[in-house]
């Protein structure tokens, strides 16, 4: 599958964003190792801290569905621009793929790719010994 069109899967997810807060809706297509693709889009709540953003929904679909390695996640938001994930949901990645690539996109046909570990280099871990 090429970028654009795993980024195409993410800007379908976004129309399924629950975001009446914040007005912004956001999706995430996450290839798996094998070639599955799972979505996800931010599902907001009247606690506003609860929200839960699209990358972190695909993750634990993939998750709770049985996969754990993944090759690259689309994330399409921001309209005009685009918006790299937020700290928690490059922990969560990180926790299962730390060399993923991660692929940004709004509108346009233009998009970035990062390696996530260029996103969160020096990743929380508990290494082996340090406990
Ligand atoms: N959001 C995401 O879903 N992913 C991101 O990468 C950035 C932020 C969501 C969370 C919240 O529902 C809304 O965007 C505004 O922050």
């Amino acid at each position: 599958m090429t970028d654009a069109e795993l980024i195409r899967i993410a800007r379908e997810a976004s129309l399924r964003a629950y975001a009446p807060y914040s007005h912004f809706s956001v999706g995430a297509a996450l290839e798996c190792a094998d070639g599955t693709v799972f979505t996800g889009c931010n599902v907001e709540n009247a606690a506003y801290g609860e929200a839960i953003c699209a990358e972190r929904t695909a993750v634990v679909k993939a998750v709770s569905e049985g996969y754990r390695s993944f090759r690259r996640i689309a994330v399409w938001g921001g309209g005009k621009r685009y918006c790299t994930p937020c700290g928690a949901c490059r922990q969560v990645l990180s926790e299962f793929s730390p060399e993923m690539t991660v692929l940004c996109a709004g509108d346009g046909d233009d998009y970035v790719s990062f390696s996530l570990s260029e996103l969160l280099p020096h990743t929380f871990k508990l290494l082996e010994g340090a406990v």
